[in-house]
């Protein structure tokens, strides 16, 4: 009997699985109400006296043994799981994501604010939905200055001093009232105007402005940085400027590129003139430096603004 019990020791501390089912049969078979070990303490009365001692001993190993060996091969089996289970195995490396491709109007946003970073812009942005100080007030447009029909404006609810704002000439005044000069910024983001929706234009659009406000500061800088930025842009370096209006800056003008006439796209996309309206720039206005903080005794500063939509257009047809 003794004998035969060690066998069983032996055959426990061996036995193995990788699954529950065979674990719970193994605990039946030896720990379970009908179980060997059951057996073996019943047999306990009937053995010699001299031999009690040694059974006893015996018996008790193979209990051990046999919970020991279940509650081991369960925390296996638990922790295997864990790491193939629903999830997979997950100290594997990542399955590789092929990737997405940007928007043409991010490839431009990013492109003109990559230019105007070499020359020491920096990017400032603001909120969309503006008040009436930021988007007119403050830029030389108070209360029914015919100009603010210029921009048609969405209003948020019946409130008029709450707007989407309709340029990004808010983020101006916006870094003009916490900055002083020398200040050198683009204002890149979404605008908002009430216009009438066709493939050439939406009521919704993408600007990026840029303001240069210190001290001596004219308009041939003006146009030495946009020249510099045709450049870089399109490869080309010739420009106009046509006087213009816009009150928060004076004077004022519109800015044209000369893209050329080599092809039929050319003459399309210039309407046969071979020039190419891209912006509209001026020295920033004595009263908007006044209303942001700024002396204009001191400080002088130019202001551009563009559409980006046309330009990605444009460039990626
Ligand atoms: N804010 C003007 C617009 O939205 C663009 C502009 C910016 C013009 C700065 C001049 C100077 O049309």
């Amino acid at each position: 009997m003794i004998d035969k019990i060690k066998e069983h020791i032996a055959l426990v501390e061996a036995f193995s699985t990788a699954t529950k089912a065979e674990v719970e049969d193994f605990r039946i078979k030896y720990l379970g109400s009908k179980g060997l070990l059951k057996e073996f303490f019943a047999a306990f009365k009937n053995v010699n006296d001299d031999q009690k001692k040694e059974f006893g001993q015996v018996v008790n190993t193979l209990k051990n043994a046999a919970q020991d060996k279940v509650t081991s091969l369960k925390e296996h089996i638990d922790a295997s799981q864990e790491i193939s289970g629903v999830y997979g195995d997950l100290s594997r490396p990542g399955a590789p994501i092929s990737l997405g491709s940007r928007h043409p109007i991010s490839i431009v946003k990013n492109k003109i604010t990559s230019i105007f970073s070499n020359i020491g812009f920096n990017v400032s942005e603001g909120p969309e939905i503006e008040d009436d100080w930021h988007n007119f007030t403050a830029l030389n447009l108070p209360e029914y200055h015919p100009a603010r029909d210029m921009q048609d404006t969405f209003f948020v609810q019946t409130n008029p001093d709450v707007l989407l704002r309709t340029h990004t000439s808010s983020v101006q005044v916006r870094y003009m009232e916490d900055n002083q000069p020398p200040i050198r910024t683009i204002s890149p983001g979404r605008v908002y105007r009430n216009e009438a929706i066709s493939a050439r234009s939406h009521c919704f659009f993408h600007q990026v402005e840029g303001l240069y406000v210190d001290k001596g500061v004219s308009f041939a800088d003006l146009k030495q940085t946009l020249e510099f930025f045709t450049t870089e842009m399109f490869g080309k370096s010739k420009i106009r400027l046509r006087p213009s209006y816009f009150p928060f800056t004076e004077p004022s003008a519109e800015v044209d590129v000369y893209w050329g006439l080599e092809t039929e796209t050319d003459y399309k996309i210039t309407k046969g003139t071979g020039w190419l309206e891209i912006m509209g720039c001026g020295m920033v206005d004595p009263n908007v430096l006044k209303n942001c903080g700024i002396d204009p005794e001191i400080y002088s500063g130019f202001a551009f603004g563009m559409g980006i939509d046309r330009i990605a257009m444009l460039l990626h047809q």
